[in-house]
């Protein structure tokens, strides 16, 4: 209880700070309010159809390399979870396809009801459209997520040189032991061997390659401006919705209006954060990004730049022009701190209780729920994947009693194991 009241008060306080203005609309209760004040029509909106105020549940999202995207899969799979959405997964792992944009359906779970089109896609894929089409609506909304370049490939580095190490950087880090951030923002080509496929590198303009850029003659494309400007506008017609990392709380509003969500399925615990590494780590170096450096790096990770750039003015511009947005994000801060403070806690507290504001109903969040949010990335895939391998393995056992029934010489093994999937 103590946790429902000073969450109460915070937003009370909030309230207060607020009251001056906006009486632009008519208080007439919190869902009137939402739905009247918030909700926004999405581009691919079915005009036929007049649920203009139901939630969208299937979304195509890019999970792009180092770009928050992990704390975005555990968003999207938790919404899954609770509806009962079927998630494209890959039978093992977390990865769908990184090396190329082709799915092949012998390599991906199959639809837990046996239908064509998936709902949510969240785990790594090399984005293609004709490709992503084969397993999803053309009504699903594309997002992806985008993130300062730098930012992006020295957390690549990182990522890819202590958690997970790729060969693919050992030259680069032999060149530079003792300091290999610098190394890498200085001569970023040592880190990657010189005839290397684009897409088995990370730290060469990932986000771009992640959401499809052609690969052929990669290395050339940095100089051709009517290429990246071509790619640019592609993604303006594929994507619905870029998210930009700097701005996470914001684009979870963003989503959330888009999507008609509720502001309890946005609500997140960072996840997949930064490894923790030894004081003595070389990767611990602080980079030194003089201008020159700057300059020069932003040459090698030209087309990732020109595309976060053109993206985040979007962002940004979008921002301004969205109703009442300050009040929502300010209510949503206030929130997330109170379920972090809750679920940080290791306290008897089993329930924390947000009360309804202008932006949600009441609603709870539970220890179970907590300990969701905070599930490592593998082992919630996992857990999504049995859950729909179990409702699989129902369903193919309801067809088969009810073939049964009217057929008495069918005796099909229909159930599949996980331990079958791996191979
Ligand atoms: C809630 O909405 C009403 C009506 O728009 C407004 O007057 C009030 O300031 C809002 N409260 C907060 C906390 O934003
Ligand atoms: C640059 O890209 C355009 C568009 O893809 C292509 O037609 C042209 O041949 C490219 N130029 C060079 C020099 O590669
Ligand atoms: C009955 O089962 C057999 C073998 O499983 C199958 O060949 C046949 O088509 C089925 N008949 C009907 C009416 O489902
Ligand atoms: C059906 O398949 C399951 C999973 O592989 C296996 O455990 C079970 O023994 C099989 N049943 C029959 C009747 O073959």
């Amino acid at each position: 209880m103590r946790e429902y009241f000073s969450a109460r008060l915070v937003l009370m306080g909030l309230g207060g700070l607020f009251a001056g203005g906006l009486i632009l609309l008519e208080y007439v209760g919190p869902d009137k309010v939402m739905s009247s004040q918030i909700v926004l029509a999405p581009a691919k909106e079915n005009n036929n159809n007049n649920n203009n105020n139901k939630e969208i549940q299937q979304v195509v999202f890019v999970k792009v390399h180092k770009a928050a995207s992990s704390t975005v899969q555990n968003i999207l799979l938790r919404y899954a979870m609770t509806r009962e959405l079927s998630v494209l997964l890959p039978k093992s792992g977390g990865v769908i396809s990184e090396g190329g944009y082709s799915i092949p359906p012998s390599t991906v779970l199959p639809h837990p009801e046996g239908k064509e089109r998936f709902d949510i896609l969240c785990n790594h894929i090399v984005y293609n459209e004709k490709e992503i089409s084969k397993y999803f609506s053309d009504n699903a909304p594309r997002v992806a997520i985008l993130r300062e370049p730098m930012a992006q490939a020295l957390s690549a580095l990182v990522y890819y040189s202590t958690v997970y190490p790729k060969t693919e950087l050992l030259k680069g880090r032999r060149k530079f032991p003792s300091d290999p951030i610098n190394g890498f923002l200085r001569h970023p080509q040592e880190f990657q061997p010189p005839n290397s496929k684009p897409l088995s590198s990370y730290i060469n303009n990932r986000m771009s390659l992640d959401l499809g850029f052609e690969t052929y003659k990669f290395y050339d494309s940095k100089n051709n401006e009517s290429k990246i400007e071509q790619f640019i506008k592609q993604l303006e017609e594929q994507f619905d919705f870029v998210l930009i990392c700097e701005y996470f709380d914001e684009s979870m509003v963003l989503l959330r209006r888009y999507l008609r969500w509720s502001i309890k399925d946005i609500i997140y615990l960072r996840v997949n954060a930064a490894p923790s590494l030894p004081s003595s780590s070389p990767f611990l170096r602080k980079p030194n990004i003089t201008p020159e450096v700057k300059e020069s790096f932003k040459q090698w990770d030209r087309i990732d730049y020109d595309v976060y750039e053109y993206f985040l003015t979007k962002f940004l511009n979008k921002l301004k022009s969205e109703p009442h947005f300050t009040e929502e994000l300010g209510t949503f801060k206030v929130i997330e701190s109170e379920v972090e403070n809750f679920c940080s806690k290791d306290n008897r507290n089993k329930i924390v209780e947000i009360p309804a504001s202008n932006w949600t109903n009441e609603f709870t969040v539970t220890k179970q729920e907590c300990k969701v949010m905070m599930t490592p990335e593998l082992s919630l895939v996992d857990t999504v994947r049995r859950m729909q391998l179990r409702r699989y393995n129902n369903h193919r056992r309801l067809l088969a009693s009810l073939r049964d029934s009217s057929n008495k010489s069918s005796s099909r093994n229909v159930s599949i194991s996980s331990k079958q999937l791996k191979n």
